[in-house]
């Protein structure tokens, strides 16, 4: 007969933390580069004190340089060269363990086009598309209301919304500037949800409620632009049947595009039935202490630091 080992729990164990010499990864060279700046900031002080040493790398691109002894990246970099899985690539090159979805994840989740594909093989729903060529792009190819999109961006930069075909021009005159693809959706009419994924678990559902408008980039970060606003209720008040729906949809998404460790997936849920349509799965999502994430996070008692050590622990586990 043999005894159990000892050691035989199956539960993954919790890292060393104050063997870790934490680089926080900051910047990037894309759109959102002031939003990840803010995230790293905010990433450092929590992990100031809980880790062996925290230092911020500024990145502009593939050549930068980590302190000596580095032992792990936190990666808080939105969009270019962040989470569209070139600084993944970089990382695994130098055989720099870090925090997050790992490159292949990363890449698929960044391209709103390859996303929404998986998304339909993996019966997950999401608005109709058309996917364009700016230069051949025409009003007639499309129905509206719609949103015109460039692909591969973040922090809604080139999003329109159009009820007419009336701005079609200008809008793929601005959407094109990032690439020659362009995503169109159907609009959909009704809430804007986002919903916080750790590990195995789907967050409270945040409800975003613009002040005006939609959720655009002033609406998004008024202290960037001086101007907009948006309210935030967390949990949303939705009936228990719809979080759930809502929430199991959202864990779908992230899980068809095999992302590791942590996401926020952008949702709407539509008036006339309540259906949610998943956007996009965002693999870094904002991180200062007043974003989304960790606002969600907070709802079921996580603190700002203690997300920070769960993603690393989380990330150290899944490499
Ligand atoms: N199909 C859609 N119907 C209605 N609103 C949309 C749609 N697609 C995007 N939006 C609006 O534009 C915003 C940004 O779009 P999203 O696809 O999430 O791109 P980003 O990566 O820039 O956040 C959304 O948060 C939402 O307010
Ligand atoms: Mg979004």
């Amino acid at each position: 007969m043999n005894a159990d080992p000892v050691s035989a729990s199956a539960a993954p164990s919790a890292p060393d933390f104050a063997s870790l010499h934490v680089a926080v990864l900051a910047g990037g060279p894309g759109s959102e580069r002031a939003v990840s700046l803010n995230t790293a900031k905010g990433v450092v002080n929590a992990l100031t004190g809980r880790v062996a040493s925290v230092s911020l790398v500024d990145v502009t691109g593939p050549d930068f340089v980590l302190p000596a002894g580095t032992n792990l990246a936190f990666n808080a970099i939105h969009g270019t060269f962040g989470e569209d899985g070139d600084l993944q690539a970089e990382l695994e090159r130098r055989g720099i363990r870090y925090t997050g979805a790992r490159e292949a994840s990363s890449r698929l989740a960044f391209d709103k086009i390859a996303s929404k594909a998986r998304f339909r093989t993996a019966g997950v729903r999401t608005p109709v598309e058309w996917v364009l060529r700016a230069d051949e792009a025409s009003a007639e190819s499309v129905t509206f209301p719609c949103v015109v999109k460039p692909p591969r961006e973040g922090s809604s930069v080139g999003v329109h919304i159009l009820q007419t075909p009336e701005g079609w021009d200008a809008a793929v005159a601005d959407a094109s500037k990032y690439g020659a693809d362009l995503l169109v959706e159907e609009f959909v009419a009704g809430k804007e949800l986002t919903v916080g994924i750790v590990g195995d678990l789907a967050l409270p559902v945040i409800h975003i409620q613009p002040r005006s408008g939609f959720y655009d980039i002033s609406n998004k970060y008024p202290w960037m632009t001086g101007q907009g606003g948006t309210d935030y209720f967390c949990p949303a008040d939705l009936s228990a049947e719809v979080t759930q729906a809502v929430q199991a949809e959202s864990l779908r998404a992230h899980r068809a595009l095999g992302v590791e460790v942590y996401s926020r997936v952008d949702v709407l849920l539509r008036e006339s039935d309540s259906l949610p349509f998943v956007l996009e799965v965002n693999t870094i999502p904002g991180m200062t202490e007043s974003s989304l994430l960790p606002k969600a996070a907070a709802a079921i008692g996580m603190d700002y630091a203690s997300l920070c050590l769960k993603i690393i622990e989380l990330s150290l586990n899944s490499d």
